[in-house]
């Protein structure tokens, strides 16, 4: 059954961007894709993901000369016209109220098979998912340095259960369960 995985990096002191929406803090860190939580075995289970327009947008302008490696289907929510990727299966919504957001995330779930639907982010994509009830499990690396603000990770109240624990690298990998 697909499961709904907000999987991502994030400081210590909870955000995922910096205040000026650089990842600096986090690219240049140590970290075995293949190891603990890594995300070579992560990309192995994903059949869909979903992203927010700034986390689209930085991929965008980030991303380097091939900016768009994935070939799962992927939905950016956005109010925006916002451009696509030449040849990727990448698809824009603005879902307006939890029952929209439903209908889209079925769709999703539809399209990621027997496979996982990755929650990018940013914090207020996966929020909404988990305020709807419809994510399942969250999945951080935590860097070793807190940024003081920035892009939060998850900026709503949501009741987790711890699952696994394990370091990568530089990183402290927590897998949760959303708490139903
Ligand atoms: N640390 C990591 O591993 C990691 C992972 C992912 C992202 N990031 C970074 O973290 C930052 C996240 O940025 P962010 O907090 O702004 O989050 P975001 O989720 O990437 O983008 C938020 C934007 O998405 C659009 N949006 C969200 N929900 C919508 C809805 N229901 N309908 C229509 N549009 C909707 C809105 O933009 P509009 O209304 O303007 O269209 C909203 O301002 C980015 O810099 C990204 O690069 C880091």
């Amino acid at each position: 059954m697909t499961r709904t995985v907000y999987y991502t990096a994030t400081s210590l002191d909870g955000f995922i961007a910096d205040a000026d929406n650089s990842l600096s803090w986090l690219l240049s860190r140590q970290v075995d894709q293949e190891g603990p939580m890594g995300f070579s075995t992560f990309e192995k289970s994903l059949g869909a993901m979903v992203m927010g327009a700034t986390s689209y947008r930085w991929i965008r302008e980030n991303g380097g000369p091939d900016p768009w490696s994935y070939t799962q289907p992927a939905w950016v929510l956005t109010h925006r016209e916002l451009e696509p990727f030449p040849g990727a299966d990448i698809r824009f919504a603005a879902p307006a109220t939890p029952e929209e957001l439903r209908a889209l995330h079925a769709e999703m779930v539809a399209a990621a098979g027997d496979l996982d639907l990755w929650v990018v982010g940013g914090g207020p994509v996966a929020a909404q998912l988990a305020e709807a009830g419809l994510l399942d499990e969250v999945v951080v690396a935590i860097a070793p340095v807190t940024l003081g603000g920035g892009a939060p990770l998850l900026p709503a109240r949501v009741e987790l259960v711890t699952r696994e624990v394990a370091q990568n690298g530089e990183f402290t990998c927590v897998r949760y369960d959303v708490a139903r």
